[in-house]
């Protein structure tokens, strides 16, 4: 079995895919602006990683044409390296926001420039159609996903697409949504101290209605774009040395036992992290150590003089 296996499969649809899979926004530079050197990651180096990550099973990668830094598209990146992998990968992206050339946002998509953003996706993913598309409904500019689900739709009837998901959404969204049509996937940001997807109940809703549940910032946490820092939980370095684990390891853990609903995509641009990232599949947390890392979060010791 691979590393990324280890946790289990889900399916997006038709597509099987191992728990473990990447994220790729990290590819091209944290915050997709570049490394903060402001040199680009070196092609080779970024096709070798992606390559690292097939190897140990990685078959379901999330990506964006709008995740480019000055001199690199993270689907360029990944479609060199899928053109000489012979394996299946299901790739993920998502449309709705979008950058310009120069990498400016562009606020308030119209639902009738989502086929653009598909197509530009499809260009540079080297694919005549995509496998799974999701609609990133914050920044949209519209409290309702339905017209530009609806126009996602159209291009899922049309063969452009294979699968649709949601991204940034609330659980009203994704009931929207599947009046529409069939939703694979919801990509929310989720990890140990950021936890809204729990309030709200999207993550019990997704595994009730069988649809993937896909977090983002599960390691980076409220560091967002960030890079992540050292690790500042007490109980997660705790859980990390009972297991000869890593911080990163038990964070990604904890999402995955949340249910096998649950996929990881991590992102890296460091090859031992992604090896560190993958096997954290294999990491299995008890039930006190579940309810440790459940409870409240222990408050920063008051500075004393
Ligand atoms: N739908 C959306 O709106 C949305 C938004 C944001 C992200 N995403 C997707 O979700 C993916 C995951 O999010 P993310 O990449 O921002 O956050 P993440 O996976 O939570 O964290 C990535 C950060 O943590 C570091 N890191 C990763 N593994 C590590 C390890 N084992 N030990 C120490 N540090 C580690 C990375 O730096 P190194 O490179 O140094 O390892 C990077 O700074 C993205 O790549 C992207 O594909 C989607």
């Amino acid at each position: 079995m691979s590393a990324a296996a280890t946790a289990g499969t889900w399916r997006l649809g038709d597509l099987e895919v191992n728990r473990i899979g990447y994220g790729a926004m990290r590819l091209t530079g944290n915050g997709m602006l570049g490394n903060s050197d402001g040199t680009p990651i070196d092609r080779d180096a970024a096709v070798a990683l992606l390559h690292g990550a097939f190897e140990q099973g990685v078959n379901h990668i999330d990506t964006a044409a709008f995740y480019f830094s000055p001199l690199r598209s993270a689907n360029e990146l990944i479609n060199r390296a899928l053109s000489t992998w012979p394996g299946d990968v299901a790739v993920v992206t998502k449309v709705g926001p979008a950058r310009d050339v120069s990498g400016e946002w562009i606020a308030g998509v119209r639902p009738d420039q989502l086929r653009g953003q598909v197509e530009e996706n499809a260009r540079q993913l080297g694919r005549d159609h995509l496998d799974v598309v999701n609609l990133r409904a914050g920044g949209l500019g519209t409290d309702s996903v339905a017209e530009h689900f609806g126009a996602l739709a159209e291009l899922r009837e049309a063969g452009l697409i294979r699968h649709l998901g949601l991204s940034a959404v609330r659980p009203e969204h994704v009931a929207e949504a599947r009046t529409i049509a069939p939703v694979v996937c919801v990509q929310n940001a989720y990890g140990l101290d950021w936890r809204r997807a729990d309030e709200n109940g999207l993550v019990d809703l997704c595994a009730e209605l069988g649809i993937a549940f896909v977090p983002f910032f599960a390691v980076s946490g409220r560091r967002r774009e960030a890079a992540a820092s050292r690790e500042g939980d007490a109980r997660v370095r705790s859980v990390a040395r009972a297991h000869g684990a890593t911080p990163a390891q038990v964070r990604i853990a904890w999402t995955l036992h949340r249910g096998p609903h649950v996929l990881a995509i991590p992102g890296t641009a460091n090859p031992a992290h992604l090896t560190e990232n993958i096997a954290a599949g294999r990491l299995r947390l008890t039930a006190e150590e579940l309810s440790l890392l459940d409870g409240p979060a222990p408050q920063p010791r008051p500075l004393t003089r």
